[in-house]
């Protein structure tokens, strides 16, 4: 079952979802626990990430119990490069907080074995005790993270191949569209639906076809969005035009 949240604007919904993390993250310290975040990149989860900054630096919210395990990485693309995932998150988030760097985790993209290092994320991610909060997007394909259809329910962390769809939304952020890799490393469908609790962001036109199937179809590979209706605790948080086709 998938609970749907409509804001009035993306803003709106970042200073809700940002608050909600802050009450998570307090919450857990109190009690001496981490709170392990899964994160995403793309525009959309842009505004969460600055409310986030504003609340460590405007409010003293710490980030130094998070442990974050962000949802994938090119493959081919190492940190420092300007287009990997790590650099992203970096940029726009990592070097603002009080986060300890050993505290984030990425797929490597550059790892020689690829299968070991999925193994290795899956056994990080089951070592931090879980993920308490999955951030999500969601691409015009479906896919979450980079589980591109057809993606199965039980898949794991694993190297898969981006649909063409995806390379071409994706070129705005590099110089030209063949710079876009064609493979990645992401955690699997499995290992996003055991997160404890799921927000998925959605805003704008051009996602309110894929929002309304995610929501409506019947579970299938062929639009792995949908299986998020099997998670106990997934929220989708919409404004206006992504809501527009439900
Ligand atoms: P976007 O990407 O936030 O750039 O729209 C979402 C996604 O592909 O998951």
């Amino acid at each position: 079952m998938i609970a749907l949240r409509l804001h009035p604007d993306k803003q709106s919904a970042a200073q809700a979802l940002a608050r909600e993390t802050a009450d998570l993250i307090g919450l857990r310290s109190e009690s001496g626990k981490p709170t392990v975040l899964g994160l995403a990149t793309g525009s959309t989860p842009l505004p969460l990430y600055a409310e986030l900054i504003r609340l460590h630096r405007e409010e003293r919210l710490s980030f130094r119990t998070v442990i974050t395990f962000n949802l994938d990485e090119y493959e081919g693309l190492g940190p420092a490069h300007p287009q990997s995932y790590r650099r992203f998150m970096e940029e726009h988030l990592f070097r603002h907080l009080d986060i300890p760097s050993g505290n984030i985790r990425f797929p490597d993209g550059l790892a020689k074995d690829p299968a070991q290092e999925c193994a290795a994320y899956e056994a990080a991610i089951r070592a931090a005790g879980g993920i308490d909060l999955q951030i999500l997007g969601i691409g015009r394909t479906g896919h979450i993270g980079f589980n591109e259809p057809p993606s199965a329910v039980e898949s794991r962390t694993r190297r898969v191949r981006l649909d063409e769809v995806t390379r071409r939304d994706n070129a705005v952020f590099f110089d030209e569209p063949t710079a876009v890799p064609h493979r990645a490393l992401t955690m699997g469908v499995a290992t996003i639906l055991e997160a404890r609790r799921v927000e998925l962001l959605a805003f704008g036109a051009a996602k309110a076809d894929i929002v309304a199937r995610a929501v409506r179809e019947t579970p299938s590979a062929d639009c792995p969005a949908t299986w998020l209706q099997r998670h106990p605790a997934c929220t989708f948080h919409l404004d206006a035009a992504s809501a527009s086709k439900l």
